[in-house]
């Protein structure tokens, strides 16, 4: 995604990378971030220094492992820098700190920036709220063959959504779907395939007596979560402290 982003900056007004951070064990530390990406020279060394890449930053993106972001989250804290977190996999745990930051400063927590799934996370809550609770719920996620994680952050976002309409904690009506046996009632499953270069795509499945509610969004390319971030972080860097989803981005850009 840091690459990904760095290509896209160049073709977006008013926007100029100022800092690129990377682990201790990246094989590129001190290189130019924009070379690195295959693009021309930026001028910005990648660095694991975090205070320094902040340092002249109006906002701050994080795509990195949720074991980084905890640190990242605490240094645009003290540093007083707007954080958008695309990074997936954080414990329920993390929404204690997130309160906590976003006492602070302006921060938005976005398991999947795109527009695309972004309205469908509202389009499930929206379905969930109105279908009775004994709809069935099912989650598929599908992905190139290099996903490592399964289900994807943004299945278990749309797991969680439904389940918070629901009154449930997600983590107690999870169930996976790689086991046989009766569907538990109140379960929500989640399924995965995993298959050549797809990019991604996520579907929802709201299954009643004799019908059922279909939701789903496709993307065929990276560049589109780049284009959200972009977006999000522009928008979070003119917001007072507080936290935000991506839905507060594109409700304000679609009126
Ligand atoms: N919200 C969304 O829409 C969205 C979209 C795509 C991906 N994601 C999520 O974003 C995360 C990253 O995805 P990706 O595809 O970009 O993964 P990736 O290609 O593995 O890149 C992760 C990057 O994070 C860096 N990193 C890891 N540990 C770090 C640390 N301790 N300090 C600083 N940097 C560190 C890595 O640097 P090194 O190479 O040096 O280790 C690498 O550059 C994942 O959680 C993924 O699920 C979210």
């Amino acid at each position: 995604m840091g690459r990904e982003i760095i290509q896209l900056v160049p073709a977006t007004p008013k926007v100029r990378v100022t800092g690129a951070i990377v682990s201790t064990r990246s094989p590129h530390i001190g290189r130019d971030a924009g070379e690195v990406a295959g693009q021309p020279p930026l001028g910005v060394r990648l660095t694991t220094n975090l205070k320094q890449a902040l340092e002249i930053s109006d906002v701050v993106i994080d795509f990195s492992r949720a074991d980084a972001t905890l640190a990242l989250l605490t240094a645009c804290r003290e540093a007083r820098k707007p954080v958008l977190i695309g990074t997936t996999g954080m414990s329920s745990d993390f929404e204690r700190h997130f309160a906590q930051a976003a006492r602070d400063i302006p921060l938005l927590v976005a398991p999947n920036v795109t527009l695309g799934a972004t309205v469908l996370m509202e389009l499930v809550r929206t379905v969930a709220r109105v279908v009775p609770h004994d709809f069935d719920i099912e989650i598929t996620d599908t992905h190139s063959r290099d996903m490592q994680v399964a289900p994807s952050g943004t299945a278990v976002t749309l797991g969680r959504v439904a389940a918070e309409i629901r009154g449930q904690n997600i983590d107690e009506v999870a169930v996976t779907r790689d086991r046989s046996g009766r569907r538990k009632e109140g379960a929500i499953g989640f399924a995965c395939l995993r298959a050549h270069d797809i990019f991604s795509r996520h579907d929802v499945l709201f299954a009643g007596e004799g019908e059922q509610i279909i939701l789903g969004h496709h993307s065929s390319r990276p560049s589109i979560f780049a284009r959200g971030a972009l977006l999000g972080a522009c928008w979070l860097a003119r917001q007072p402290a507080g936290r935000y989803r991506m839905w507060d981005v594109y409700q304000e850009g679609m009126t």
